[in-house]
């Protein structure tokens, strides 16, 4: 099959197009034909290695000291079940799925991979029916980051809600969640995603170039930080008494009741995904040199052809 690989940290063009064994389903095990994965903010960064200096050592613990650990990068994917193992109870031959792997395993630069029916890490559920592949698998990390943060900051109908890079993946759905429950969104962003972030649901709109966030009257109930750009002293200063601030800065963690929250949302309509460019497996290079960029809107999308 093809694969994406890479065998050492370094730019873009790290990462080479491979002809690798098909993997095979163990018992406990489905196989997936990927039809769409995606370059998150994550994966650049594992190719790359640029973690903050306090969790340089730890992460290269993690992923791999000298090379990565994980030669296949892409941490999120749809696809169709092609094959299960004798164990696997909960999917069949020829159900769509979509599913993240985690930073920890990844996997998804490739036409197949093999999945635990469940996993402690990393969650494979059925596909939103309403969406394609493509835009299925840019719903799992950015969609559950962006629950995860809200519900912990006690998300509650009609409060007011400031999201700070509401132009990126995790602000994306962080948009649409807060309007979910009928919250009044104000979108910190640049003024060229101002017509995004207006058409994803926001009220209004900060151009954070030319303005402070900071030191505007209005006092919310949240504030989240959907691009780990900013910081609680300064979101203090517009937080009402007992308000809450989040940030993508801290560790999430990823549940099956999460994904099965985004995917209902998505089904009701209520959050899609905001996919800004599209490449093919053969264009990664390229596709990761965008994303390098910190510019993206959304989700950038790899599509996967057999
Ligand atoms: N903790 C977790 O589990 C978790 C999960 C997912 C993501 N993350 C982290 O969350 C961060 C965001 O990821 P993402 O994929 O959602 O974002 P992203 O798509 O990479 O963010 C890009 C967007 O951020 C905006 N942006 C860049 N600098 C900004 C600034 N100083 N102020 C306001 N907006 C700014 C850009 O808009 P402009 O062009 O207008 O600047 C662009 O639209 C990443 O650091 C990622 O590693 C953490």
């Amino acid at each position: 099959m093809n694969a994406v690989m890479y065998t050492k940290y370094g730019p873009p063009n790290v990462l080479k197009m491979v002809d690798i064994e098909k993997p095979q389903p163990r018992d406990h095990e489905v196989l997936v034909k990927i039809y769409a994965a995606t370059v998150t903010s994550g994966d650049v960064r594992l190719r790359s290695s640029n973690f903050p200096p306090l969790f340089w050592l730890p992460a290269r613990l993690i992923f791999g000291l000298f090379k990565p650990k994980k030669r296949i990068l892409g941490h999120e994917l749809s696809g169709i079940v092609e094959a299960v193992g004798k164990e696997v109870t909960k999917f069949k031959i020829g159900d769509e799925v979509f599913a993240t792997t985690t930073m920890l395993k990844t996997g998804s630069y490739a036409e197949y991979i093999c999945l635990p029916q469940e996993r402690k890490k990393g969650v494979l559920g059925l596909k939103p029916k309403n969406l394609s592949f493509k835009e299925a698998t840019a719903l799992p990390v950015g969609g559950m980051t962006a629950l995860f943060l809200l519900n912990k900051a006690n998300l509650s109908k009609g409060q007011q809600v400031l999201i700070y890079g509401a132009s990126g993946s995790v602000g994306s759905y962080a948009i649409q969640i807060a309007k979910e429950k009928e919250a009044t969104v104000v979108a910190v962003c640049s003024s060229s995603n101002v017509d995004m972030v207006k058409s994803l649901g926001a009220d209004s709109a900060i151009d954070y170039k030319k303005e402070d966030y900071s030191l505007i009257e209005k006092k919310f109930d949240i504030v989240c930080d959907a691009v780990g750009k900013t910081s609680k002293s300064k979101a203090k200063k517009i937080l009402k008494q007992g308000g809450n601030f989040v940030s993508v800065n801290t560790l999430t963690s990823v549940k099956e009741e999460h994904l099965n929250t985004i995917k209902e949302l998505a089904e009701k309509q209520k959050i899609r995904p905001y996919i800004d460019k599209c490449f093919q497996l053969s264009e990664i290079v390229a596709a990761h040199a965008y994303v390098d960029k910190e510019r993206k809107k959304g989700n950038v999308v790899i599509e996967i052809t057999h």
